[in-house]
């Protein structure tokens, strides 16, 4: 694996792969007080976030460090971006500076794709952190780690993706690699949050919740980007939670085996009940504890795995 851009690009051995590697990972970890492996010893990573973030930030720079790697983190506010200057010319002088990887998160979709190409023969490595409405990778392998941790093999899943498809990165990188792995996805939605194009797409949808909830395995809850909205997508905050919320009623008409995901930051009473959000059901912390120990796995397919082969 050269760059991770989109789960579209993964198969399902690929995705498999990376997702043993990161329960492996976890394994050796556990119960450790210590939490450090020299497998990253000299290498560098550099993370670049041009939109805001917590868990997908501070993830990377634990795996990072958790492996031994030097971490850097830039985010556009602190760096020459304030001063007017290219992405291109950031990843260069990134790529220069001695960087091994770079993980970008930026508002544009296929800003990833155009760092790996102006990368290329640098020997930099590209990891797409969220790029505008396009895809986030790195959220839908945790997510599909933490659903194989409570369901095992996710062959014949049903896995309800609910609210804001339109806007959502995290959806499109789910659809692809959770069908990839063999489940059934159901997206359900207001036919105004849907984007043009879905009926290709490998999936149902639905705009009935209720209709849906006895049949799934998992429900992942997605926040409505308002940031990303331009015009009135539905009537009002009370009315969008009304149809499509994960309220108490609802949490309690799933099967009791599933699992209630939201990828974060979430908005409490208005896609998902506070209570529900803190229920065994709710695999939320579990979440984030995985979104650690995948990206530790991706930073070694990336860049210590090679190195190792070549040695061999
Ligand atoms: C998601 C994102 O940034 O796309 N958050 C995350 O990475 N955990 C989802 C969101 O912002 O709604």
């Amino acid at each position: 694996m050269k760059h991770l851009l989109a789960t579209a690009d993964l198969d399902r051995a690929g995705a498999t792969q990376l997702l043993d590697t990161a329960m492996s990972l976890q394994q050796n970890l556990l119960g450790k007080q210590v939490r450090k492996l020299p497998t990253l010893r000299g290498r560098t990573v550099i993370t670049v976030f041009y939109e805001n973030s917590t868990r997908t930030r501070v993830s990377f720079e634990l795996a990072g460090k958790w492996m031994s790697a030097d971490v850097v983190n830039v985010s556009a506010g602190g760096s020459s971006v304030g001063k007017g200057e290219s992405l291109r010319d950031t990843a260069l002088t990134l790529a220069a500076a001695g960087a091994d990887c770079v993980v970008l998160r930026h508002p544009a979709s296929g800003a990833a794709h155009r760092l790996a190409e102006w990368l290329d023969g640098t020997g930099t490595a590209v990891v797409n952190a969220g790029d505008g409405m396009h895809e986030h990778p790195t959220q839908a392998l945790l997510d599909a780690a933490t659903l194989r941790e409570r369901l095992g093999d996710l062959d014949g899943r049903r896995v309800a993706i609910v609210g804001d498809v339109l806007h959502s990165r995290v959806a499109r990188s789910n659809v692809h690699l959770l069908s990839a792995l063999g489940a059934d996805v159901v997206l359900v939605a207001p036919p105004t949050l849907l984007p043009v194009g879905v009926e290709s797409w490998p999936v149902t949808v639905s705009h009935t919740l209720d209709a849906e909830l006895s049949e799934l395995d998992a429900v992942m809850m997605l926040r409505v980007q308002a940031e990303r909205m331009h015009g009135a997508f539905f009537p009002s905050a009370r009315e969008y939670a009304r149809s499509f919320g994960l309220t108490e009623a609802r949490a309690a008409a799933l099967p009791d085996h599933a699992v209630v995901l939201h990828p974060g930051p979430m908005l409490r009473g208005m896609e998902i009940a506070s209570t529900v959000a803190d229920t065994p059901s709710s695999a939320i912390t579990e979440q984030v504890r995985n979104g650690v120990h995948v990206r530790m796995a991706i930073l070694y397919h990336l860049l210590a795995a090679a190195t190792e082969e070549d040695e061999t």
